[in-house]
C-alpha cells in the first residue's frame, strides 16, 4: 500500500496527515506554536519554530505507524500564504518572518499602488499591507542591511521544502499572495518586482501545486526514516489547499473557512480580476484554474482568544452560548483584533464589545463573538455577490467548522446552506495530502479531488435570516461610527 504526507504550515500549528491512496487519513499529528508580537501591527515568526514542529510531527507519526510510514512516496506541502521569508545565499533566516496578518506595510501598500496602477488587474488584488510585495518595501525602507543581504524572498511552507528538499520552489497559489504573479501568465511579473527593487532571480522557481519539486535530502530522509526517493509536490497556500481537500475545483465550486483567518473562496475556471472590491483573484493550485477569494484577517481567531483570556475551554463556551442562545440579544462584537482585510483594508481597525449591561453573561459575549464573526462574513459575501459572484451554497472547512451551532447561525446570517463534509476540520493538510498523491500518481484529477461525503446540511431559516440582516446593518454603522477613532487609515 503506497502512503503520502500532507503537511500544513498553519499560523498557530503544524498539521500533519498520514493518508493512504485513496487519501484517507490513517493518523494525524499537530503541534502548536506561538505568533510574537514585538510591536503593534506586527506578526512574525522564526522560520525554524516550523520546520523544528514539522520535524517532531514527522516523527511522532512514525513512531506509531511503522508500516505505512515505509509506503511513503510522497509528501504535499500547505501552509500560511503571504509571509516574507527572507533567506541570505546560504538559505539561513536573514530575520522572522514577516506574516499575513501583519499591518506594518500600510504606506508601503499604498506606495506600491501608486507605483503599479495596474496591479489589481495583473495580480489580482491591489497590494494590502499582509501581502509579501508591500513587506518588502518596507524592509528595503526600514531595514535596508538585512534587504542587501536577500538571496531569496520565500513562503512559509516553501522554506519547509527548503529544509526537505534543498530546492528554492513554490506554487502558482502560494506565489500569487505575494502580489507579484501575473495572475494570467502565472508567472513572475517583473515590473512589480522592480518596484520593490528586486527581481526574478531572488525569487523561487514557479511550479503548479501538482508539480514535482524535487526529491528528499539524503540526511532528512535518514533523519525522518523515508525514503531519498520520495518526491515533494508544489503544495498550494492554504486557502487553495482547503480547496483541493474538499474539491472546490470546478467554477462556482465555493467554500467558507473557519481556521485562524476565514475566507470565501469561488473556484473559478478563468482569470478576472476584481480589484475594486479587495476580492484576491488568484491562481487555484491546479493548472489553468484561479479563485476569487474574500479574507478576514479574523475568521475563529477571536474565540480562541476569548477562550484564553476567560481561562474556558471553546468547547464550554459554545455549549453555554448555544444553551443561553437568544437571536434578539443585543451584545455586539466587532472582531478586528488583527486589523482587516476584506472589505475594509484597514489594518488599525481593533475588537469591540458593545451593548454591554450589568446583566451581560459570558454567553452573551461568546454569542456576540460567533455572530460578529459570521458579520464579517456576510461583508465577504456582499462584496463578492457586488462583483455578481452569487453563490448557492457553501461548502465549510477548519476548525471552527466543528460546530453546528456555528454552522447554522453562519447559514442564517449568509441566507445560504452550508454543507459540513466529513473531516472538514482537517482543512488543508488535506488538500497538500491530495495534491502529493496527484504528483506521485499523475491520476486524473477529477478522480482524487473529489468533495467528500457530506456529514450534515444547514439550512437557512427566513425569519432568522431577517433578524441577522437587521443586526449585521447595526454592526456595520458600529465599524462606520468607531473608524474616525482607530488611527491611520489606509484607503
Ligand atoms: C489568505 C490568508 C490566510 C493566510 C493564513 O489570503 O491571508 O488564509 O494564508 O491562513
Amino acid at each position: 500500500m503506497t502512503t503520502y504526507l500532507g503537511i500544513d504550515i498553519g499560523t498557530s500549528a503544524v498539521k500533519v496527515l498520514l493518508v493512504d491512496s485513496h487519501g484517507d487519513v490513517l493518523d494525524s499529528h499537530s503541534e502548536s506554536y506561538g505568533i510574537d508580537s514585538p510591536q503593534p501591527l506586527w506578526n512574525e515568526q522564526n522560520p525554524d519554530v516550523w520546520w523544528q514542529a514539522t520535524v517532531n510531527s514527522l516523527k511522532a507519526l512514525q513512531a506509531v505507524n511503522e508500516s505505512a510510514w515505509r509506503q511513503v512516496a510522497a509528501i504535499g506541502l500547505s501552509g500560511q500564504m503571504h509571509g516574507a521569508v527572507c533567506l541570505d545565499d546560504q538559505g539561513q533566516p536573514l530575520r522572522p518572518a514577516i506574516l499575513w496578518n501583519d499591518g506594518r506595510a500600510f504606506q508601503e501598500s499604498a506606495t506600491l499602488n501608486r507605483l503599479c496602477p495596474n496591479i489589481g488587474h495583473t495580480a489580482g488584488v491591489p497590494a494590502m499591507p499582509g501581502f509579501t510585495a508591500p513587506k518588502l518595501l518596507w524592509l528595503h525602507e526600514h531595514e535596508p542591511d538585512v534587504f542587501r543581504r536577500i538571496h531569496k524572498v520565500i513562503l512559509p511552507k516553501d522554506y519547509v521544502r527548503l529544509k526537505l528538499t534543498g530546492t528554492y520552489c513554490t506554487d502558482v497559489s502560494d506565489a500569487a499572495g505575494t502580489v507579484w504573479l501575473d495572475e494570467a501568465k502565472r508567472d513572475w511579473d517583473d515590473d512589480i518586482l522592480q518596484a520593490c527593487h528586486l527581481t526574478r532571480v531572488q525569487m523561487p522557481t514557479l511550479i503548479e501545486g501538482n508539480g514535482n519539486s524535487g526529491t528528499l535530502l539524503e540526511d532528512i530522509a535518514n533523519q525522518l526514516g523515508l525514503s531519498t526517493q520520495v518526491c515533494v509536490a508544489g503544495g498550494a497556500g492554504d486557502a487553495s489547499a482547503g480547496g483541493i481537500g474538499i474539491g472546490a475545483i470546478n467554477e462556482g465550486d465555493a467554500f467558507l473557512s473557519l481556521g485562524t483567518s476565514g475566507q470565501i473562496f469561488v473556484a473559478k475556471e478563468q482569470h478576472l480580476a476584481n480589484p475594486d472590491a479587495y476580492i484576491h483573484a488568484f491562481a487555484h493550485a491546479l493548472p489553468n484554474r484561479w479563485c476569487h477569494m474574500a479574507c478576514l484577517l479574523n475568521g475563529a481567531s477571536p474565540l480562541q482568544w476569548f477562550s484564553t483570556i476567560t481561562s474556558t475551554p471553546i468547547a464550554t463556551l459554545l455549549e453555554e452560548a448555544e444553551s443561553q442562545h437568544n437571536i434578539h440579544d443585543s451584545v455586539y462584537f466587532l472582531p478586528y483584533l488583527t486589523g482587516e482585510r476584506t472589505p475594509h483594508n484597514n489594518p488599525f481597525a481593533t475588537g469591540s464589545f458593545e451593548g454591554i449591561t450589568g446583566q451581560t453573561q459570558r454567553s452573551d459575549m461568546t454569542q456576540a463573538i460567533l455572530e460578529g464573526i459570521a458579520f464579517s462574513f456576510r461583508d465577504c459575501l456582499l462584496a463578492l455577490n457586488s462583483r455578481h459572484l452569487s453563490l448557492t451554497a457553501l461548502g465549510a472547512i477548519g476548525g471552527g467548522a466543528k460546530s453546528a451551532f456555528w454552522l447554522q447561525i453562519l447559514a442564517d446570517v449568509l441566507n445560504v446552506p452550508i454543507h459540513k463534509y466529513q473531516g472538514a476540520e482537517t482543512g488543508p493538510a488535506m488538500g497538500a495530502a491530495r495534491l502529493a498523491i496527484l504528483s506521485h500518481t499523475q491520476q486524473d484529477i477529477e478522480s482524487v479531488c473529489t468533495p467528500p461525503p457530506v456529514e450534515a446540511i444547514f439550512l437557512p431559516d427566513p425569519d432568522r435570516h431577517n433578524i441577522y440582516v437587521k443586526k449585521h446593518v447595526h454592526f456595520d454603522r458600529l465599524y462606520q461610527a468607531l473608524s474616525p477613532t482607530y488611527g491611520h487609515t489606509s484607503k
